[in-house]
């Protein structure tokens, strides 16, 4: 039995990342996306909902869950048995920013980042860019799932001042 685990912030999730996740399916026989923390962000969105928007993005596709990490993600791999790590490329920057993350999560475990190209009718799709669309009242349509952008827009709807 293969699995893949796809880490990632998902703040919020989007239909890029759902494009990697199904890739990853195709290749190995269970997926977990890992809702992580990236110290270097600020979330919109805490951790329980991060989950919960992944959860129903994922609900009734075979083979493929969601779960927390509560610390370093490459003992969270190992706890699992992960077979690999698996991450999306939209391009040269996102390679840039992987490169180190691949080579710390071997270093502490052994655990091989596997990288995936990207459907590049996607590679404009961004958490960031998807919560900037929102924020401004644009058309999420194509970006993101549709309970996501139901979030995204209520919470771009909050009073002033009450917003991430
Ligand atoms: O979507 P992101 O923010 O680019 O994902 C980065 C993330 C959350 C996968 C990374 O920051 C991470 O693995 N965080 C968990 C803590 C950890 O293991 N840090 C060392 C990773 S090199």
């Amino acid at each position: 039995m293969t699995l893949a685990v796809c880490p990632g912030s998902f703040d919020p999730l989007t239909e890029g990342h759902l494009d990697i996740v199904r890739r990853a399916r195709s290749m190995f026989d269970e997926v977990v996306v890992a809702v992580a923390h990236n110290q270097g962000k600020r979330y919109l969105f805490g951790a329980e909902e991060r989950v919960a928007l992944a959860e129903h993005a994922v609900a009734g596709v075979p083979g493929v869950r969601v779960q927390l990490v509560p610390g370093l993600l490459a003992s969270f791999c190992a706890e699992l048995g992960a077979t690999a790590i698996v991450k999306g490329l939209r391009g040269g920057a996102d390679f840039d920013g992987e490169h180190p993350m691949a080579l710390m999560n071997r270093h502490l475990t052994g655990i091989e980042t596997a990288f995936v190209v990207g459907d590049p009718a996607l590679a404009h799709v961004a958490s960031s860019m998807a919560k900037d669309v929102a924020r401004h009242g644009g058309d999420l349509t194509g970006l993101v799932p549709p309970p996501v952008a139901d979030a995204l827009r209520s919470a771009f709807t909050q009073p002033a001042g009450e917003q991430s």
